[in-house]
């Protein structure tokens, strides 16, 4: 059997992950072209996969490259959805990375095309994969803990300097804003453990932390304060990602409290925050007969249940996995491959990654708004 040959727009970092992925460790995948608009990334890409390796500063060539069957999508989020609308108009197997688009337009023009495409189409939903929520998930369809009524989402982002705020991701026009980038991830994972999408939202945030009156070019490594600053960002990092943290252009929040009422009158709550000394993120879930939770510090999901009020915790250990979020990052490659081989949907499928998106966007709408209550709707029908 043939390798599914792949193609990667935007072939470092996230991009590089899946361009090593897929060529050594998927047996069944080759990556053959890549797309970049920086030319050293291109070298290292062909250094990796080989020198005969089609490589473009244009992502239409590669979209329509013949002898490309799949494309990967992992260019910054303001670029998903012309790129990713390229991939299916050119009838390629799609992975786009996360959030699927910056608007909620932008996620109904993929679907559409996407219908009229007929290929396989996922997206970059990695949390999906993560055996910590493949347990979870499992425990809320048994119904050990009864109907979900409560669900509570707490995201410490330790490194929210580190990766979000040096870059791209700190302003609007690139990402909408972090419950959207970052939340996504986390949204998404509360619609796939409850089986129920968001139907209205209220938001409370702001920057209170990073951005300032920094100038916009400012580099750490050349700053007066570089030795007293607690967030530069010094070392071994190309320029574009030590851009100061208190620069002006900063104007994405970094400290939401998100309030959603999911269908069937789930209450839920997600809280994000950029700088918190410690990385990692709690799932909270309530149902009629008992409650669940994860520590990602210890890799346990623990259940207690209101039978034996409360003092009958089973506690589910798992063995850290090895790999991107908690091993879901190899699953979900491997899945892309096998639904393109079965012609199957993926577990992360685009209609559930469009409500994620909506999510964000109402949110960002309402916490930019005072707090208002947003609707979530689906899709025009
Ligand atoms: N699923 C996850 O958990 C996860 C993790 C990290 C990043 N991501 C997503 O991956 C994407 C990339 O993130 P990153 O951290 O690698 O960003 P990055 O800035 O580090 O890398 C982006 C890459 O895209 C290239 N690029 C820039 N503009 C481009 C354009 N117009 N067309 C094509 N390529 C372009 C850059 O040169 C670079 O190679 C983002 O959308 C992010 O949300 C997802």
């Amino acid at each position: 059997m043939e390798p599914i040959r792949i193609g990667v727009i935007g072939v470092a970092n996230r991009g590089g992950y899946f361009v090593r992925e897929f060529h050594q460790n998927v047996p069944d995948a080759e990556v053959v072209a890549g797309m970049d608009v920086v030319d050293g990334n291109l070298q290292r890409f062909r250094d990796i996969v080989g020198p005969d390796a089609f490589v473009t500063k244009h992502y239409r060539a590669l979209a329509a490259r013949p002898g490309v069957d799949a494309v990967v999508v992992a260019s910054p989020d303001n670029f998903h959805e012309e790129q990713g609308l390229a991939v299916l108009e050119a009838g390629k197997h799609l992975l786009l990375e996360k959030p699927m688009a910056i608007t909620v337009e932008g996620c109904d023009r993929l679907l559409q095309a996407h219908n009229r495409a007929g290929v396989v189409f996922g997206l970059g939903l990695s949390m999906r994969y993560m055996p910590m929520f493949a347990v979870m998930k499992d425990i809320i369809d048994s119904g050990e803990i009864g109907d979900v009524k409560a669900y509570w989402c707490n995201h410490f982002v330790g490194k929210g300097g580190h990766f979000y705020f040096h870059d791209w991701h700190a302003v609007r026009a690139n990402t909408m804003g972090l419950l959207l980038q970052k939340g996504t991830h986390d949204i998404d994972i509360m619609h796939y453990l409850t089986g129920r999408f968001a139907t209205k939202v209220s938001a409370f945030g702001s920057l209170d932390y990073y951005g300032g009156d920094k100038p916009d070019d400012l580099h750490c490594p050349h700053c007066p304060e570089k030795d007293t600053c607690p967030e530069a960002q010094l070392g071994d990092w190309e320029p574009h990602f030590q851009l100061c943290a208190f620069r002006r252009e900063v104007d994405v929040e970094d400290n939401h409290v998100l309030i959603m009422e999911l269908e069937d009158g789930i209450k839920a709550a997600y809280q994000e925050c950029h700088f918190t000394p410690d990385y990692h993120r709690d799932h909270i879930v309530i149902g009629t007969k008992g409650r669940l939770c994860n520590n990602e510090q210890d890799w346990t999901v623990t259940v207690k249940t209101r039978q034996n009020h409360g003092l009958s915790d089973s506690v589910h250990t798992l063995h850290p996995t090895e790999g991107g979020h908690g091993g879901g990052d190899v699953l979900l490659c491997r899945d892309f491959i096998g639904a393109i081989r079965a012609n199957r949907p993926l577990r992360n499928d685009p209609y559930s990654a469009r409500m994620a998106v909506a999510v964000g966007v109402a949110a960002h709408e309402s916490l930019r708004d005072g707090g208002k209550i947003v609707p979530v709707e689906p899709p025009a029908a």
